[in-house]
C-alpha cells in the first residue's frame, strides 16, 4: 500500500483485561490507524528485581489486589499523550510516553500500561507496512537464537524447597533452531521419565514455567538428574546447562539459603566454581543478591562461564553500565516490562552491544500467549532467547513463533551466537 508522505497515525489506543498463565490480571492494549491495528500483552513476573519499573496494581480485595483497572485506566492518558503521532515514530512515541508518565520508573501510568502500549505501537506499524514483526524491526534480521529450555523449576517458581530457580537445558550443539527444539523436547520427556521413576508420577507436575518441580533439594541432584536426562537422549557434547539462581529470593539476613544449609557469599562463590568444574555450564544468571555487583565480578573474572545479569540490571542502562564497568556480568537478559517501554529495551541492548556484552531476550514467569519476545529476539540479532520449558502454551507460542520464523526465512536462515 503506498501512503505517500503522510505515515499511519495514532488515532486511538485502549486496553482491556486479560488473565496470564498464574491466572492473574494482565492488560492487553490496542493501537488503532485508520489503516491497521495492533495488539500487545504486558507479562508479570515473580522474583522481580528491586528496581525493576513499577507494575501497577489496584490493591484492596479483588484479585488479591492484583487488579488492573488502574493501569487500564491510565492507557486512555497514554492515548491522548501520544494521538497523531506517526505509528513508525517508535523512539518519539516512547519518549511521549515516557514524558507524560513523568516518573524514572513508570510509576505513575505503571510499566504493565507503558510496555503494552508501547509494544502494541510496534506491531501496528508492523501491520501498516506489510511486514513481519522481526522484519519490520530489524530488515537484515535472520538470526536464531539458542533456546534456553527451564526444565526444572525452584525458587519462587515451584514450591519444593529447591533455592535455585531455574535449571535450563541450552542446545548449543544444534545446527538449527528446528534442531534444537527436538533436542530440547526430548531432553524434557526423558527428564519426566527420570522424575517419575525416582519421585513417583506425582512429582512430575510442573512450575510456572513449565519445568517439573520434584522434591529436589539440592543443586547438584537436579543438575545430575538434567545430565543423566542429556545422556539418556543421546545428546551429551551437544547440550549444556544454564542456571537462574534468582539469589536475591534466597538472600536472607545476608546468607545464601541453599542446599538445606545457610551460605557465607564466599562460600557460595566456590559452591558456584565446583559447579562449573563437574558440569557443561553455559550460564549463571543473578549469582548473588541484586546489590552485589562485586561478587558478580568475582565469579565472571574467574572465566568459566556467561555471567547474566537480571535482577541485578533490570534492562535499565545505567545499571547495565555499573556492571559493565565493574566486570559483574558479560550477558544481560533482556526484559522489555523491567523497563517499561521497546525503546528503552533496544536503548539496553545497544549499550551491550557495544561493551562487547551478550544479550539473551527473556520471557516472564507471568506470561501470555503474546508473541513478540520471538520476533525481538530474531531482530536483536543477540542469538539467544528464554522462554521456559517446552511445555504449556504461553511459553510454546514463542519457540512455535521461531519455528515460523525460522521457515519465513528458508535458507537465509542462521542459527545460534553471532560472531
Ligand atoms: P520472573 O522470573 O519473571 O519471575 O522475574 C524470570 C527470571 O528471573 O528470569
Ligand atoms: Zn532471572
Amino acid at each position: 500500500m503506498i501512503y505517500g508522505v503522510l505515515l499511519p497515525q495514532v488515532k486511538e489506543v485502549t486496553a482491556r483485561m486479560i488473565f496470564d498463565s498464574r491466572g492473574n490480571p494482565t492488560l492487553q492494549a490496542t493501537v488503532l490507524t485508520a489503516e491497521a491495528t495492533g495488539s500487545a500483552d504486558a507479562p508479570s513476573g515473580a522474583s522481580t528485581g528491586k528496581y525493576e519499573a513499577v507494575e501497577l496494581r489496584d490493591g484492596g480485595q479483588a484479585y488479591h489486589g492484583k487488579g488492573v483497572s488502574r493501569a487500564i485506566e491510565n492507557v486512555r492518558k497514554i492515548s491522548d499523550a501520544i494521538k497523531g503521532m506517526e505509528i513508525t515514530d517508535q523512539k518519539k512515541i516512547d519518549d511521549a510516553i515516557i514524558k507524560a508518565d513523568g516518573t524514572p520508573n513508570k510509576a505513575n501510568f505503571g510499566a504493565n500500561a507503558t510496555v503494552a502500549v508501547s509494544l502494541a505501537i510496534s506491531r501496528t506499524a508492523a501491520h501498516a507496512t506489510g511486514k513481519e514483526l522481526f522484519d519490520y524491526l530489524n530488515p537484515s534480521a535472520m538470526r536464531l537464537p539458542i533456546p534456553m529450555m527451564n526444565i526444572i523449576n525452584g525458587g519462587k517458581h515451584a514450591g519444593s524447597g529447591l533455592a535455585i530457580q531455574e535449571f535450563m537445558i541450552v542446545p548449543v550443539g544444534a545446527k538449527s533452531f528446528s534442531e534444537a527444539m527436538q533436542m530440547g523436547s526430548e531432553t524434557y520427556h526423558t527428564l519426566k521419565e527420570l522424575v517419575e521413576d525416582k519421585y513417583g508420577k506425582a512429582a512430575a507436575g510442573v512450575g510456572d514455567e513449565g519445568g517439573f518441580a520434584p522434591p529436589i533439594k539440592k543443586a547438584r541432584d537436579a543438575l545430575d538428574l538434567i545430565m543423566k536426562a542429556i545422556d539418556k537422549s543421546g545428546y551429551s557434547n551437544m547440550m549444556k546447562i544454564s542456571l537462574d539462581c534468582a539469589a536475591s529470593s534466597f538472600y536472607v539476613k545476608k546468607k545464601y539459603k541453599i542446599d538445606g544449609r545457610s551460605t557465607s557469599t564466599k562460600k557460595l562463590l566456590e559452591l558456584y566454581l565446583g559447579i562449573t568444574n563437574d558440569y557443561p555450564i553455559f550460564s549463571i544468571e543473578d549469582p548473588f543478591d541484586e546489590e552485589d555487583f562485586k561478587s558478580f565480578a568475582e565469579l565472571n573474572k574467574a572465566g568459566k562461564c556467561r555471567i547474566v545479569g537480571d535482577d541485578l540490571t533490570v534492562t535499565n542502562v545505567e545499571k547495565i553500565q555499573k556492571a559493565i564497568n565493574m566486570g559483574s556480568i558479560n550477558t544481560l537478559l533482556l526484559k522489555v516490562n523491567q523497563i517499561g517501554t521497546l525503546s528503552e529495551a533496544m536503548d539496553a541492548a545497544m549499550l551491550c552491544r557495544n561493551n562487547r556484552c551478550d544479550v539473551i531476550v527473556s520471557h516472564r514467569s507471568g506470561e501470555t500467549c503474546d508473541t513478540f519476545i520471538a520476533d525481538l529476539a530474531v531482530a536483536l540479532d543477540c542469538g539467544m532467547i528464554k522462554s521456559g520449558a517446552p511445555c504449556r502454551s504461553e511459553r510454546l507460542s514463542k519457540y512455535n513463533r521461531l519455528l515460523e520464523i525460522e521457515s519465513l526465512l528458508g535458507t537465509k536462515a542462521v542459527y545460534g551466537l553471532p560472531g
